[in-house]
């Protein structure tokens, strides 16, 4: 059995997907299962630094083995924006409050009207943090955004990225379809490896 290692979230989603590909033998605890109730600062520029402001904040105060993630949508014709402004893009850009998916992904849709060259990825970048040193890793997948949302489930910009190879956009998958091939599945499988190699 190893260490227990702080995954620095409370989303029970990313926590059980987490937990399945860890495996039993490398037990993961959340934020609230160490106490943490802290706004943790995300004002870094880039994936990379959110997530090392996450997973340091957390390892320094609570003094444990501790990985972070932050994800974002990089589209090639807008110079790999939304990127780090993912969850607040619209607010961002003067539009709608807080988190608003809808008004995200529209926001998106009117910046790429007209726009032939559609590529773009979702990266989703882990920072860990073992015995002091610091360790990073990403998983992305690529794809296109749509012309218009197609699908219902999922969250975020699932209903208008369309991944590479197939034909239904993340929100027209099943979860398990989509958590196969999805950006965080491919981190978390590298964040694996690595704890393997370390
Ligand atoms: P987080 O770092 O996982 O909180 O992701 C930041 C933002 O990226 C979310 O608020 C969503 O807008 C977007 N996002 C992250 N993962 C996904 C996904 O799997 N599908 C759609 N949008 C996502």
């Amino acid at each position: 059995m190893h260490k227990p290692l702080v995954f620095a979230t409370n989303n029970p989603h990313k926590l059980s997907e987490v937990r399945d590909i860890l495996g039993a033998s490398r037990p993961v605890l959340s934020l609230s299962d160490i106490g943490c109730h802290d706004d943790i600062p995300e004002t870094a520029d880039t994936l990379e630094g959110n997530a090392l402001l996450k997973a340091r904040w957390v390892s320094e105060r609570f003094d444990c083995d501790c990985f972070a993630d932050d994800t974002g949508l990089e589209v090639a014709a807008l110079d790999g924006r939304p990127g780090v402004l993912s969850a607040r893009y619209a607010m961002a850009n003067g539009e709608g409050e807080g988190h608003d998916a809808a008004a995200n992904s529209a926001l998106l849709l009117r910046q790429l009207e007209g726009v032939t060259d559609r590529r773009a990825r979702f990266r989703t970048a882990i920072v860990l943090i073992k015995d002091g040193r610091e360790y990073q890793v990403d998983g992305v997948i690529n794809g296109s955004i749509t012309t218009a949302p197609h699908g219902t489930d999922g969250f975020g910009y699932d209903p208008i990225f369309m991944p590479e190879g197939h034909t239904q956009t993340f929100a027209e998958m099943s979860a398990h379809e989509k958590n196969t091939i999805s950006h965080r599945r491919r981190a978390t499988d590298a964040l694996l490896q690595l704890l393997e190699k370390i």
